[in-house]
């Protein structure tokens, strides 16, 4: 049941604050400044012991998985990061017994990431789900975990399933973090932002007809260029994804500091770049990358907090604490995906070539 939109896709980035609002509900205990999270199964002195967090995903897991492992790095300080899982089973990995493993997966069914998470098991490592379906093989094989409670999600590209899981990896880091040393302060300051993220994602979501706009005016790209630095660099990767699977344009991905170190060669006025841009610490090496761009007559899309002057279009979200704010910047890029699609008549909710679940090698 689409419940009056055209597209499940679009069903389910319109559902995305009562989404988020799921993910949080009963978890946030204001008396600690932590959250809690019933099925995690591992205790304090265990959360201290760990050494480094590796996150396995594929395609968009993956990319929530990055933006998580920047959230438990800058919350909890532990050293994290994300890689395709299907990479990590094959490369025969140093298997280490003070790292905390974390699977991410909507469906919880994907090939790769099953069979990485089973190779780790019989490693004797701890592994632990960041899973939508419940009951799923890769919620049953983890050690434990964190459901994502996005609810269903028809639509072969996912949507509300990437940002529930982004909030997910924010009340585990949140949780790691109390646990080790993130002040009350800060724990507090976190728990703010995170309940504020739903009534800003509306907040976006009302601004579709702009955004419908937009997507008219770049649609006739043949190739379009996604730059991000650090925090912006997943949400870069993540936009780009989705417009080159229901769009069919071909789109790139970069960290906004590597443009000059060889794909600034690409830009010119054919090549639209999207420039994701918060107003946070790296504001003004963003400013700098979008300065080379327009030298090069490369017309300019930036998601940011505030007017970009060096852009020709702004979308303006509203800003959450430093460490949320990819959370925010993704939706208006779903946005412009699906009505970059719609534009060119595409099936939105079946894009050629694309299964829900890749349950195969
Ligand atoms: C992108 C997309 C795919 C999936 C990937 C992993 O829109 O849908 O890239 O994210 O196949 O699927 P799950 O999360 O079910 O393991």
């Amino acid at each position: 049941d689409m419940g009056g939109h055209d597209t499940y896709m679009h069903k389910e980035i319109s559902e995305q604050a009562d989404a988020v609002d799921r993910v949080l509900r009963g978890r946030i205990d204001e008396k600690f400044s932590t959250v809690h999270l019933g099925g995690l199964n591992l205790d304090a002195r265990e959360a201290r012991g760990i050494r480094r967090v590796k996150i396995l995903g594929c395609g968009t897991s993956y990319h929530a998985g990055m933006i998580g492992a920047s959230l438990i790095e800058g919350l909890a300080r532990i050293p994290a990061d994300s890689e395709p899982a299907s990479e990590f089973r094959y490369r025969n990995p140093v298997v280490d017994p003070d790292t905390l493993y974390i699977a991410v997966s909507q469906s919880g069914e994907t090939y790769d990431v099953l069979a990485a998470v089973q190779e780790l098991k019989r490693k004797g490592a701890r592994v632990l789900g960041v899973v939508n379906v419940v009951g799923s093989a890769i919620a049953r094989e983890a050690d434990g975990g964190v459901y994502v409670h996005a609810g269903p999600e028809v639509c072969v590209v996912s949507t509300k399933c990437f940002t529930n899981t982004v909030v997910a990896f924010a009340l585990l880091a949140l949780h790691l973090g109390r646990i080790r040393d993130l002040s009350v302060a800060d724990g507090k300051r976190i728990i703010e932002g995170l309940r504020k993220l739903p009534g800003q994602i509306q907040e976006i979501l009302e601004g579709e007809e702009d955004i419908k706009k937009l997507a008219a005016e770049y649609a006739d790209a043949k190739s379009m260029m996604f730059i991000g630095r650090v925090r912006g660099y997943p949400v870069a990767l993540e936009a780009s994804l989705k417009l080159k699977e229901i769009s069919y344009i071909h789109a790139e991905a970069y960290p906004a500091s590597e443009l000059k170190h060889g794909p600034l060669a690409l830009i010119e006025p054919a090549m639209p770049t999207v420039a994701i841009v918060p107003n946070d610490s790296l504001l003004e090496k963003n400013r700098a990358a979008m300065e080379e761009i327009k030298a090069r007559s490369g017309k300019i899309l930036a998601v940011a907090h505030q007017v970009q002057e060096k852009a020709d279009h702004t979308i303006i979200v509203p800003k959450n604490e430093d460490e949320l704010d990819p959370i925010l910047m993704g939706i208006p890029l779903q946005l412009l995906a699906y009505h970059t699609a719609l534009a060119l008549g595409r099936d939105i909710d079946k894009p050629r070539n694309l299964a829900k679940s890749v349950t195969v090698e």
